[in-house]
């Protein structure tokens, strides 16, 4: 801590530390004049500012300030482009500073554990990895403009179904390996200025006021130096929270929270050098923001802008091409389909809503994309504010794509069906919506879906159109975005960031989410994702890091510097990416790792590295991966630590999580002893697959023949034998030998083994 908020500190009255720790009102924190401490202002986040004018809310009802609306978390992750991540940062932090805002809160990096969760389409991916690498660049940005950044919401927050009270059930494995990993990537290499802790409770204890979460994990083992915001009324005991490391409560409350820590304080209840420590690390985060703010700053609203437009393209997933549908040549006549081409539905409800700068609109777009001898018609084909078929509007949608060569039907999901605050019941598109693209299909060959929506849908037409662009909530230029990619001025080249499941049941999370009562079992695991569809061999409509090109790519020459290391050794992962087209494009080429065998279950195969690459026709280059520890490791809940177990691992390298097309293997070594815990109802068969354990056993196991007993009454039977002695415990030796071998035997061979180093 510094010497001045070491004597800042000094000179405070518990009242004013106690009121520090809450907010202002609904946005700020505390100033203190006579100490010369400023207030500082946080907003919403995470993809645009959400800075109100007058009046507050949580929900994103009340008017804001205009800001540039960048596409949403699930957008932006198919991107899988850091340096486009960052640059997004960068505008949001510039924004920030014009808008005299200190905090940005976001980025959201809770995992896709099911499609329903309402506020999905804030999050980066069911993958942790990718989640992880997004996050860590959207800080980096915003950070750089000196800015904080709340990465939210820590921790298990993946359904909005009850969330200020759903207690998550998962295990630590699951814990480590899924749902904290994003965070912990962030932090470790972006350290953002705070976390904001999530409503739910883990494991029985509400996130803010769970120590293990905010200081035996976040502060003790991730290092982490910002202050934990509450989530806006995520408070159960004020007091518990700030001993478990919860520094600032928002919104400000009144002095509630206040005097009850100035009560807790004065009873003896609560330590002050338990508050002084919230108050020292908000203190320092609220100096830092002062000494960064910029006095003048403005941004070039037009730039951001054209910087939403790169950011949707690039975000935007070309799921299916047949017969190269798209791109479309520019002498096709068009028929425009569907009320979303006029207005799009292009960002989330809720915290994350802002009112954008300007807004495009594909058909808008469209007008001025193809030349006037074109023939480009219109139809609704659905109306915006409720679900049912108008056979008026269908029959006109079929009119205008009788007409022409080409129907681009644009559909998704309105904001009512997926928001912050509620989940969704189903995967399906509005059956308006899906009507329409039937009945299109009934009169025109090529039929290309534009889909619009947060979150995987089921499509009952798939088979029946040829091409689909999975658009997401493309922000405030998706509009422009999607005309620069069907009219072919730039190459589609997002990829999925989560899987596409055929149909609701298929998922993983299916039986049990969203929980029952305040309880959600979290029963499927570590098996997330392409984890699970995998591990089951599940089909998925559209598998996760599928996307297609206008142009094609070729792998070749995969190296690596070493075909085996130890685990605390690296190695660098090279080929060859060829793009053999006539256009140029970006590829996503995807490194898996599969760990051939091991002791515990373990997913088909994990993503661990990605590179984004442009090549242009006929462009070559050397992409370069390099993978260390944590790209072999599982989490091993007995020795609470990571471990690599000695053995193959094969590295993939593919176009999507079902494209793989090639591959190679590394031996890893691991360094690590592993604790011995063997006890009396140990099983022979577990001592004997170590081998160390196994040859203390040798002599003991001839005593046990020469008893006799059982083991000559099984001499006719030698493989029920076998599976008896090696599922029969330790301790049922002394019997079986009819006491040749002792009890203390037995202890003294256990002492042996688990000193073995
Ligand atoms: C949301 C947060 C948001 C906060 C402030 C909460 O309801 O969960 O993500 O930052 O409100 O608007």
């Amino acid at each position: 801590m510094s010497r001045n908020i070491h004597e800042l500190i000094a000179k405070m009255t518990l009242e004013e530390k106690a009121g520090l720790c809450s907010g202002l009102d609904f946005w700020q924190t505390k100033p203190i004049p006579r100490l010369g401490i400023p207030s500082i202002l946080m907003t919403d986040g995470p993809h645009g500012l959400r800075k109100q004018r007058q009046g507050s809310d949580h929900l994103g009802i009340l008017e804001s300030v205009p800001a540039t609306c960048f596409p949403s978390g699930s957008a932006l992750a198919c991107s899988f482009d850091r340096s486009l991540l960052k640059e997004i940062g960068h505008a949001l932090g510039e924004e920030c500073q014009a808008e005299h805002v200190s905090i940005l809160l976001g980025p959201a990096v809770n995992s896709k554990r099911s499609p329903l969760c309402g506020r999905n389409f804030e999050y980066f991916s069911e993958d942790p990895f990718l989640t992880a690498e997004m996050a860590v660049s959207h800080i980096e940005g915003v950070q750089s403009e000196g800015v904080g950044t709340s990465l939210k919401h820590f921790a298990v927050n993946n359904q909005e179904h009850r969330r200020m009270s759903t207690n998550a059930i998962v295990d630590e494995r699951t814990l480590r390996e899924i749902y904290l990993t994003g965070f912990e990537g962030a932090i470790k290499k972006a350290q953002p200025w705070t976390v904001m802790c999530a409503y739910n409770q883990v494991n029985g204890s509400f996130c803010a006021e769970n120590d293990v979460l905010l200081d035996t994990i976040l502060r003790k083992e991730w290092n982490f130096k910002g202050f934990v915001v509450s989530d806006w009324g995520a408070v159960n005991e004020r007091v518990h929270g700030i001993d478990a490391g919860l520094d600032l409560e928002m919104p400000g409350n009144g002095g509630l929270g206040d005097a009850k820590i100035i009560k807790a304080v004065q009873n003896g209840s609560l330590r002050e050098d338990v508050l002084d420590r919230a108050v020292e690390r908000i203190l320092t985060i609220v100096m830092r923001a002062q000494n960064e703010q910029k006095s003048h700053a403005d941004y070039d609203r037009l730039s951001h802008h054209h910087l939403a437009r790169k950011a949707a393209r690039d975000s935007m997933v070309l799921l299916k091409n047949d017969d190269h549908v798209l791109p479309l040549s520019p002498t096709q006549n068009i028929a425009v389909i569907g009320a979303f081409a006029k207005n799009p539905r292009y960002q989330g409800g809720g915290s994350s809503h802002i009112v954008p700068t300007e807004l495009s609109d594909a058909w808008t777009a469209l007008q001025k994309a193809v030349s006037p001898s074109v023939q480009l018609l219109y139809a609704q084909g659905y109306s915006l504010d409720h679900d049912d078929v108008d056979e008026q509007w269908i029959k006109e949608a079929q009119d205008v794509a009788r007409q022409v060569d080409v129907a681009i039907v644009f559909v998704g999901l309105p904001e009512r069906y997926e928001s912050e605050g509620y989940d969704r019941e189903h995967m399906r598109l509005p059956q308006n919506h899906n009507q329409v693209v039937e009945a299109v299909c009934q009169v025109q060959q090529n039929v290309v879906v534009i889909l619009q929506n947060g979150s995987p849908v089921e499509m009952p037409w798939v088979d029946q159109v040829k091409g689909i662009f999975e658009a997401y909530l493309s922000g405030q230029a998706g509009g422009e975005a999607i005309v620069d990619l069907l009219m072919g001025a730039y190459s589609p080249s997002a990829k999925l960031a989560e899987t596409f499941p055929r149909k609701l049941e298929d998922n993983p999370s299916y039986l049990t989410f969203p929980g029952e009562g305040d309880r959600t079992e979290y029963a499927e695991g570590i098996f997330v994702g392409y984890r699970y569809y995998d591990k089951k061999d599940i089909d998925p409509l559209f598998a996760f890091g599928h996307g297609l090109s206008y142009t094609n790519f070729t792998y070749h020459n995969l190296t690596v510097d070493r075909t085996r290391m130890r685990d605390d050794e690296s190695v660098i992962v090279r080929l060859q990416v060829k793009n053999t087209g006539d256009r140029p494009g970006q590829e996503i080429v995807q490194l898996y790792v599969k760990d051939t065998v091991c002791t515990v279950k373990r997913p088909e195969k994990e993503l661990k590295a990605f590179e984004k690459v442009m090549l242009g026709p006929g462009e070559e280059k050397t992409v370069t991966m390099t993978l260390n520890y944590r790209a072999f490791a599982f989490y091993d809940a007995k020795s609470a630590d990571w471990r690599v177990e000695s053995g193959e691992f094969d590295v993939l390298l593919g176009r999507s999580s079902r494209d793989i097309v090639l591959r190679t293997q590394i031996y890893v070594e691991s360094t690590t002893a592993v604790p011995r815990h063997y006890t009396r109802n140990t099983t022979l068969g577990d001592l004997m697959a170590d081998e160390s354990a196994s040859q203390r056993l040798t002599s003991l196991m001839a005593q046990v023949k020469q008893a006799g007993g059982l083991m000559d009454a099984l001499q006719d039977a030698p493989e029920m034998a076998m599976a008896m002695m090696r599922y029969m415990p330790l301790r049922a030796l002394v019997n079986f030998s009819q006491g040749a071998i002792s009890e203390e035997q037995i202890d003294q061979i256990l002492q042996d083994i688990n000193n073995l180093q």
